[in-house]
C-alpha cells in the first residue's frame, strides 16, 4: 500500500477525468482543481456517465457508483488542494504553464509525498527545476482512456529520489495499474515506439499509398489492434500527437518521428480528431476532449 489516500488532480479534462475515476474506483479521495466552472462540470458529469454505464452493465453496485463520486470534489480553488498527500498534473502541454503551476504547488504544499506530471513530451527535468524540491517530481503518464488502460509509466527525473520512485509504483498498483519504469527522455517507452508507426501510417496516407479504411483494417485485423493507426491518431487528438511528434523529432532529430506536412495542415486547419468532430475521419458529435 502506498499510504496514499488523498490525490490532487489538476487539469480536468479527458486525462485528468479519467485519473480521478479510475483513483475515486480504488477507493481514494480526490480533489480535482481547474480554474474554469464549465470544465469541472463536464468532468463530473463524464464521470458520471461512466459510473452510470458500469452500473448499468452490472459491474458496479448502484450505492458504489454514488460513494466513489461522493468520494471526488471539483474545485476552483487550488487552496482545496492543501489536504492531499500527492497530485497528478494533467493541463495542456506547454512547459512554461507546466512549470508556473509547480512552483505554486511546490510553495503551496510543502508536505505533499509527490508531484507528478502526466506530460507526454515535456521533460520531468525541466517542470522539476520550477520547484525547490526536485527529487519529490517525476512523471506519471497514464493512457486514454484512464480508466481502461492500466499502464502508467513511471518517469524518472534527473533528481527523482527513489523512495518517490517506490511510492509511485505502490500507487499505481493500489489503484490497479500495471507500473513501468523509464528514464525521462521524450516519448519514454510507450510513444517513442508508437508514434513513429502512427507517422508512418500519416503518410502512408498523405502519399495516396492506401485508402484510410485500409490502413486502419489492415493493422485491426492483421495485427490485432483494438483500434487502426488513423483511428487512434484521431482518438488521441491531432494537436497533442503532433506535438509528441515534434519533442521526439527536437530530441532525437529521427526523420520518422517527423510530424508530416499533412498532419501540420490537419492540425493547423483545427481538424484535431475526434475532439473536435473532424479529422481523418468525421465525427457526428465532438465527444470528450483528450486532453484538458
Ligand atoms: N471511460 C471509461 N470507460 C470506457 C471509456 C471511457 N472513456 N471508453 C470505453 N470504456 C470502457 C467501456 O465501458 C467498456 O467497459 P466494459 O468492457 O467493462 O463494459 C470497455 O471500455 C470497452 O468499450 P466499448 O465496448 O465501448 O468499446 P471498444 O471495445 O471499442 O473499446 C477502447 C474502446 C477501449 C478505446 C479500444 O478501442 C482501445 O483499446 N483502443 C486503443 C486505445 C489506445 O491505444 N490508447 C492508448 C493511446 S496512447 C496514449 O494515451 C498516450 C498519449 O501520450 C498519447
Amino acid at each position: 500500500m502506498s499510504e496514499i489516500e488523498r490525490l490532487g488532480v489538476v487539469g480536468a479534462g479527458f486525462m485528468g477525468s479519467g485519473i480521478a475515476e479510475s483513483c475515486a474506483r480504488a477507493g481514494l479521495e480526490v480533489v480535482v482543481f481547474e480554474p474554469e466552472g464549465p470544465p469541472l462540470e463536464r468532468s463530473r458529469a463524464g464521470i458520471e456517465r461512466s459510473i452510470a454505464r458500469a452500473v448499468g452493465r452490472g459491474k458496479l453496485a448502484e450505492e458504489d457508483g454514488e460513494a466513489l463520486v461522493d468520494r471526488i470534489t471539483w474545485t476552483t480553488e487550488i487552496e482545496d488542494l492543501q489536504r492531499v498527500d500527492g497530485v497528478v498534473e494533467a493541463i495542456i502541454e506547454d512547459a512554461r504553464v507546466k512549470g508556473s503551476l509547480f512552483k505554486k504547488l511546490d510553495a503551496l504544499l510543502p508536505d505533499a509525498r509527490f508531484l507528478a506530471s502526466n506530460t507526454s513530451s515535456i521533460p520531468i527535468a525541466e517542470i522539476a527545476s520550477w520547484t525547490r524540491r526536485p527529487e519529490r517530481v517525476l512523471g506519471l503518464h497514464f493512457f486514454s482512456p484512464v480508466p481502461v488502460m492500466s499502464l502508467v509509466e513511471i518517469v524518472v527525473g534527473y533528481d527523482t529520489h527513489e523512495d518517490v520512485v517506490a511510492l509511485a509504483e505502490d500507487l499505481s498498483r493500489d489503484i490497479g495499474k500495471h507500473p513501468v519504469i523509464t528514464k525521462d527522455r521524450s516519448g519514454f517507452i510507450v510513444n517513442f515506439l508508437l508514434v513513429p508507426y502512427l507517422m508512418a501510417a500519416i503518410r502512408m496516407f498523405q502519399d495516396g499509398f492506401a485508402a484510410r479504411e485500409d490502413i486502419d483494417e489492415a493493422m485491426k485485423q492483421g495485427c490485432g489492434h483494438p483500434m487502426g493507426p488513423l483511428t487512434l491518431a484521431d482518438f488521441i487528438g491531432l494537436d497533442v500527437l503532433y506535438a509528441i511528434g515534434d519533442s521526439l523529432y527536437e530530441e532525437f532529430k529521427q526523420p520518422e518521428y517527423a510530424p508530416p506536412p499533412l498532419l501540420k495542415r490537419m492540425v493547423v486547419s483545427g481538424a484535431h480528431g475526434r475532439k473536435s468532430g473532424r479529422g481523418f475521419y468525421d465525427y457526428d458529435s465532438a465527444p470528450t476532449p483528450t486532453k484538458a
